[in-house]
């Protein structure tokens, strides 16, 4: 049986209801598989559908009992065996020990910014026939079934979010300030025409992604984090550009570090191309402000600019942000510190950058958000890009070829300036539960408790 480590190690998985023939023993790391019936386990599909009151733990593609789509997939390719009988099975997650330690399968090193394989992903579903949010399933697969007209993959009508979490020195698990990117994905739900998740729906499915895949928050003392990708998109097929029947919410989880490393890195302003109109969708975290940046970044990645800056395009006079993250200037007088975001109604707001003004006041310094013209710059002792993946990155310089300037950061020539040095620090130590969380931030993902009532299950598919 193929063993990815995953955390199912823990869990006792109960097939209930009748005709219960060869389940689960694909599914990597399931160490104990029984069935109510007696059946027991057998090489089967390696797949779960929890049906009735269970929670609904599937591999992708599968549907089923008879006649239903039954579909290959990466994950289910050496698992093609018969599909089961019913789809009536309860599953109960015995988590013996909450949360369980990080699997060995990884290197916790080296995390590093890619896509691993983890237990699985959170789904969610809207009908327009409904009008409300179907209880999350948790799907034990990384892919997603999605009719190709979607008006997702025709007209963009999709948007995302980026958070993170952490495991505590007393092995707690928490998410970093969920609630702000819940309304902020609300914001951009309506510039893209999609209905708000409502945010405690929104908590749910997050705590649910993360509880599942808890042995995947990397351990305390690599400072690593587990990466958290909501992503709600148009779901239904339709050809016209009206509002669809179905919208989708998922969520993915992944470990990383952070996007950009920790050196300090040289910036380029893009000129040959505007992020955001001025009265356009740049305050959304939609697909649509991030794939056109990308050949950009890519070209200026291979001259030797690690990150990418944009000016408001109406005048091209002042800053927006990076194509990644946010822009803080600071300024020192003396031991008096000064930090600046922007607040261009066209930069998506930043939850990083937020939290580090925060930190900031709490420190007694002084903070501003407000229009920062691009002849300012080179007044900042350092500059910070702040975002969920980036962390707080130094930039070491600023360059706008068409000026012909190269404006550079004395602070951070080779290392972290000491202001986000120690923003830095205290951001990842309350971020960590290392340091006394003051501002109340963190919201501890508890043991997924599935089963009636709960509002983690739902019928299978
Ligand atoms: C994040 O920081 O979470 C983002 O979404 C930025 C992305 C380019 C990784």
């Amino acid at each position: 049986m193929h063993n990815a480590g995953l955390p199912f190690s823990n869990y006792v998985v109960r097939a209930r209801v009748l005709h219960c023939l060869s389940l689960f023993t694909g599914v990597p790391g399931l160490k104990s598989v029984c069935s109510d019936d007696g059946l027991g386990s057998r090489n089967g599909w390696g797949a779960c559908v929890a049906g009735g009151r269970g929670l609904s733990l599937h591999m992708e593609g599968l549907k089923g009992r008879a006649g239903h789509d039954i579909k290959r997939n990466a994950w289910n390719e050496h698992l093609t065996r018969q599909p089961p009988q019913n789809t009536g099975f309860l599953i109960t997650a015995n988590m013996a020990a909450y949360p369980p330690e990080p699997v060995d399968t990884i290197d916790w090193r080296q995390v590093g910014f890619k896509i691993r394989e983890v237990a699985g992903h959170v789904e969610s579903h809207w009908s327009k026939a409904t009008g409300t949010w179907s209880d999350p399933d948790f799907v034990v697969s990384p892919y997603l079934r999605i009719h190709g007209m979607a008006p997702a993959l025709n007209y963009g009508m999709q948007c995302y979010e980026g958070m993170k979490a952490f495991r505590s020195p007393d092995n707690v698990i928490n998410m970093f300030r969920p609630g702000m990117n819940a309304e902020r994905m609300q914001h951009s739900a309506s510039f893209v025409s999609m209905p708000e998740v409502p945010v405690d729906h929104y908590l749910k499915c997050c705590s649910l992604a993360v509880g599942m895949n808890a042995a995947y928050v990397p351990p305390y003392e690599t400072g690593a984090a587990l990466y958290i990708r909501p992503l709600l998109y148009g779901s239904s097929a339709q050809l016209g550009l009206n509002p669809p029947e179905e919208y989708t919410l998922v969520v993915y989880c992944v470990p990383t570090g952070v996007y950009h490393g920790t050196e300090p890195a040289n910036c380029l302003i893009l000129e040959d191309f505007d992020r955001a109109a001025p009265e356009g969708t740049g305050s959304a975290k939609i697909g649509g402000n991030y794939a056109p940046t990308l050949r950009h970044s890519d070209a200026a990645r291979d001259a030797g600019y690690g990150i990418t800056l944009h000016l408001d395009s109406k005048t091209r006079s002042a800053v927006d942000e990076f194509s990644t993250s946010a822009f803080i200037g600071v300024k020192k007088n003396g031991d008096k510190v000064k930090l600046v975001a922007s607040s261009s109604k066209n930069v998506i707001k930043s939850v990083t950058a937020d939290s580090a003004l925060r930190i900031a006041e709490s420190f007694g310094w002084e903070t501003e958000s407000r229009e920062i013209p691009y002849d300012e710059i080179k007044e900042f002792d350092e500059v910070i890009a702040a975002g969920t993946a980036a962390a707080l990155l130094p930039i070491k310089s600023i360059t706008m070829k068409s000026k012909n300037e190269k404006i550079t950061f004395a602070a951070a020539e080779t290392e972290p300036g000491p202001v986000c040095a120690k923003l830095l620090e205290t951001l990842r130590g309350i971020q960590q539960g290392k340091l006394e969380d003051k501002h109340g931030w963190l919201y501890k993902v508890e043991k997924p408790v599935f089963g009636r009532g709960t509002g983690v299950h739902r019928a299978g598919p």
